[in-house]
């Protein structure tokens, strides 16, 4: 099989390194890939991952058997409808059933149409009557800009000046652009995090592990919302008590919701999840493609060939397809640039990679990263690396993720220490 990955962040370098690792593949290319994927597959740095056409283009001329999305933004634009259109399987939902992740709004009121268990909701476009919303609720809310924000824009708030703070960024200020324009004020859900990933064709569902992302700035859960600084999966919260409900409540009512609606969906769906004491769980949010970073440790963790899946999801052929188990627990730490996820610098030398990726156990995936002129590595993005190591359990992954991050350095180098520790303890 001929594979082509679209994307070039963490998440595309680990599915990269995962297709790669299957018999079935004979070629892989990506686009635009990253100076660190070049040993798995051929980049084509040239051509964007939101250039549809030139996309569709060299998925022609390489005789691609199945196109794999990576991020939001080209589904959202219509790449797998191009795609599709062209004769090309492709792994990842069309622009109509993206809308579940790309606006917050069509997500909300598709969960209410289908009963799916979420927070209470409500969606403002002008900023008086928001204002005056999150001061009846006491300022304890959580502020979503409504459009791709990529995973920056929600302000989880406790009382009226936080609340009010973040509207005005949004809406008057603007900070993310014309997201800022419609915003969602949900009511604010307390318990466990955790993201569950379905793949499916459309009607069938194969489950993957559950993760939990650490999605504040620093230790302790403190500190801005961020893309996510580290992962652990599968998330012990998630038990099997938790699946059934989840399954039954939550992903085969949105697989069928979305068919019913005349969108169905194809590709995976990431269930974002909060999960109270009693084993409920609600809806967060849905994604329309893999978790960044959590799909590092799921790939490392995964014990069989994905590619299959991914083929028949993209194919409508899931039910020929084996599922895929997990082996033991893998852990992901990110190293990013100081001051992520606001303003940072880039171009710093990074030292010890390869020490690093010969700690037993240990993948380096490369989020923002290039060649320096000397043929090291040196940091071009927010989050840089994301140092994933697999272990018989979560101490083992854990000790081994950041015994390797001990050998890596740059120049304000900044990660969370506390990674996979709360289910740990918990
Ligand atoms: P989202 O972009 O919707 O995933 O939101 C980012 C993060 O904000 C989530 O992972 C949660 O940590 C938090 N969050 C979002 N919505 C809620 C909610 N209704 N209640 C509590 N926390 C939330
Ligand atoms: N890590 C959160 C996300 O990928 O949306």
């Amino acid at each position: 099989m001929r594979v082509l990955v679209v994307g070039s962040g963490g998440r595309e370098h680990a599915l990269a390194w995962k297709i790669a690792s299957s018999d079935a593949v004979e070629a892989l290319h990506a686009v635009p890939g990253s100076d660190a994927m070049q040993g798995l597959a051929t980049c084509h740095p040239d051509v964007k991952a939101m250039d549809l056409d030139a996309i569709v283009a060299l998925a022609r001329s390489e005789a691609s058997d199945l196109v794999v999305v990576g991020p939001e933004d080209p589904l959202a634009a219509g790449l797998s409808d191009r795609l599709r259109e062209a004769g090309i399987a492709v792994f990842g939902p069309s622009a109509a059933a993206a809308q579940l992740e790309a606006s917050k709004a069509f997500a909300k009121e598709f969960m209410a149409r289908h009963a799916i268990p979420t927070a209470d909701f409500r969606v403002f476009e002008d900023f008086d009557a928001a204002r005056a919303h999150v001061l009846a609720l006491d300022g304890v809310c959580v502020v979503k800009a409504d459009g791709l924000a990529a995973g920056k824009g929600v302000a989880v708030c406790g009382e009226p000046e936080g609340a009010v703070a973040a509207l005005t960024e949004m809406m008057r200020d603007r900070r993310f652009g014309e997201a800022g324009a419609r915003v969602v004020i949900e009511e604010r859900l307390e318990g466990e995090e955790a993201s569950y990933y379905a793949i499916t064709d459309g009607t069938r569902v194969t489950t993957l592990a559950a993760a939990q992302d650490h999605k504040r700035a620093l230790d302790g859960d403190r500190g801005e919302n961020t893309g996510g600084m580290g992962a652990v999966a599968p998330a012990p919260v998630v038990t099997e008590a938790v699946e059934k409900r989840l399954l039954e409540e939550v992903v085969h009512p949105a697989i069928a919701g979305m068919a019913a609606d005349g969108t169905p969906y194809t590709g995976v769906l990431y269930v974002g999840l909060m999960i109270d004491r009693t084993g409920a769980p609600r809806v967060v949010e849905f994604n329309v493609r893999f978790g960044d970073p959590e799909t590092q440790p799921l790939m490392l963790g995964l014990d069989g060939d994905l590619v299959p899946l991914l083929h028949g999801a993209a194919t409508g052929g899931l039910g020929n397809a084996t599922p895929v188990g997990f082996r033991g627990t893998a852990v992901c730490v990110v190293l990013a640039s100081d001051g992520y996820p606001r303003s940072y610098p880039t171009g710093r030398a990074i030292s010890g990679l390869a020490a690093a990726a010969d700690q037993p156990g240990v993948e380096v995936f490369h989020a923002g990263t290039r060649r320096a002129a000397n043929g090291g590595f040196e940091t071009a993005g927010g989050r840089v690396l994301g140092v994933t190591a697999r272990g018989e359990n979560i101490e083992e992954a854990r000790r081994r993720a950041y015994a390797a991050c001990d050998e890596i350095h740059f120049e304000g180098m900044h990660l969370r220490r506390d990674i996979a520790e709360r289910v740990l303890a918990g």
